[in-house]
């Protein structure tokens, strides 16, 4: 049976009278039911769900969802058709997404799929890669001897300069970096809140947490319409890139996009193209400086493969054990962590009955750090990956860009620059931290150091 008629057999159809019903989740708070939970600890919740079963049923709020904790499962779940795109996360997320490619469905979803695949063939990568490389040795080049850099906002400000100038050309993003950076944390924080306690009229009483929120909001708009404004104005329509190809396309009809569909593909791209990848550094920084031994085995290794000249996208099949590192990080310390979808009529998922329209909870976080899947899982070891050891990780238990026909289109991008920056930075810096360094977990929509400000010395 190959792995896709196995998946499937897992979500068939199977007589409605044979379907057990996934056990309940004991426990929660009056009327917020386990939202409270989610609210209080996410993580820890999340991950105890394991122990109540392979698919549980919990209750947010008024509402049951199920929540899928079984990898082969969750691997089944998002290769079929009978779930869509939908659910907590995703309607909380069109708030900022509107109907972007990550939040539609059907017809619509394929279009807009097909529309930005050729902006992530392999062979676009290379091109990308020389942004990647220039905008990593810039960062590299800022800091000061013995200063102490804010990493996370630093990161941040690279990807959203990497995602802009490489996908969309816009050279001139500048300020709108730092402004994205900020706007986009607010949004996040109070989308988790939206998402896990779902309490409409009360997120519209001016509080100055709701003030701020909806002014990050509308400045984060404000700005992507900025950068189409600057385009329309200034290109010189021989532009070759997403933003191009968006600005050019029409439907079968004949129509060019409306303005709302262009806005809500860029924002789409920012925010995914920027946050995932801002949020997985600030981790695998955090981790180095942990893991002095695996930091300068990373070192040692750019520097023999480099010889001292800069990093090119040529020499990433070489770094292999920076490779692992980038790959541990985002194992152990994934930056999208949760995920919903909904059902689209009643179905099965593992021999349990799914009615139709029901919201389903699944977190790579937890299913990464799963003791069945991992050995000594709550170990930083990069060395897992090495092929011998990385053959025998269950299929589906490591996913950090999903799989099926939602799978991240941006996991290439995201592994070269991801592996370029790192590989550009850590030999010019030896990174320690300093009092100030939170390196607790920030809870939002991703996952991220709370403050991860380390002391840069030149090596
Ligand atoms: C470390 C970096 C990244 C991680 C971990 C990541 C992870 C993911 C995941 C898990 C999904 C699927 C969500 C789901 O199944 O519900 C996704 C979708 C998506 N990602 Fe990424 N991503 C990263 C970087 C990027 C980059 C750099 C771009 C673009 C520049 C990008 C663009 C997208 C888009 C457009 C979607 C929506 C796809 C669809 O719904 O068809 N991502 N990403």
């Amino acid at each position: 049976m190959t792995v896709e008629s196995a998946a499937s057999a897992i979500s068939a159809p199977a007589a409605p009278e044979r379907l057990r019903i996934p056990p309940v989740v004991r426990g929660g708070a009056p009327l917020l039911g386990h939202a409270w939970n989610l609210v209080r600890d996410p993580l820890g919740f999340l991950a105890a769900l394991r122990d109540h079963g392979d698919l549980v049923r919990i209750r947010l709020g008024p509402k049951t969802a199920y929540a899928v904790c079984d990898p082969q499962l969750v691997g089944a779940m998002l290769k079929s058709t009978d779930y869509i795109v939908g659910g907590p996360l995703w309607d909380t997320l069109e708030v900022l997404l509107g109907k972007g490619v990550a939040t539609s469905n059907g017809p619509l979803h394929r279009r807009q799929r097909r529309m930005m695949q050729p902006a992530f063939r392999p062979e676009r990568i290379a091109d990308y890669a020389r942004v990647m490389e220039e905008e990593a040795q810039a960062t590299a080049a800022r800091w000061d001897h013995g200063s102490t850099v804010d990493v996370s906002a630093e990161m941040f400000r690279t990807a959203v300069r990497i995602v802009s100038r490489s996908l969309l050309e816009v050279e001139s993003i500048g300020e709108k970096a730092d402004r994205i950076s900020d706007s986009l944390h607010t949004v996040f924080e109070g989308l988790y809140r939206r998402m896990v306690l779902s309490v409409g009229p009360l997120y519209r009483v001016p509080t100055p947490a709701n003030r701020r929120f909806e002014r990050a909001l509308a400045d984060l708009h404000a700005l992507v319409d900025e950068i189409i404004a600057e385009r329309r104005a200034h290109g010189n329509g021989q532009e070759q890139d997403l933003l191009a190809v968006l600005l050019r396309a029409r439907d079968e009809s004949g129509q060019p996009l409306t303005d709302q569909e262009i806005h809500d593909h860029v924002v789409s791209l920012v925010v995914a193209g920027a946050e995932n990848v801002a949020s997985t550094l600030a981790w695998a920084f955090h981790l180095l400086t942990e893991h002095p031994d695996q930091e300068r085995r990373l070192v040692e290794e750019v520097n023999s493969v480099t010889r001292g000249r800069p990093v090119a996208f040529a020499d990433l099949m070489e770094l292999r054990h920076t490779r692992n590192v980038v790959t541990e990080a985002m194992r152990i310390r994934p930056a999208a962590w949760i995920f919903t979808r909904r059902s689209v009529a009643e179905t099965s998922l593992g021999g349990y009955r799914i009615p139709a329209d029901a919201d389903i909870v699944y977190s790579v976080y937890a299913m990464q750090r799963d003791p069945r899947s991992f050995d000594r899982h709550l170990e930083f070891d990069p060395d897992r990956w090495n092929p011998e050891r990385a053959a025998s990780v269950p299929e589906f238990a490591m996913m950090p860009f999903s799989v099926g026909n939602r799978k991240c289109p941006g996991d290439h991008f995201s592994l070269a620059e991801l592996t370029i920056i790192l590989a550009t930075v850590l030999p010019k810096w030896r990174l320690s931290p300093v009092e100030r360094t939170d390196t607790g977990t920030k809870v939002g929509i991703t996952l991220h150091p709370k403050k991860l400000v380390l002391r840069a010395e030149r090596r």
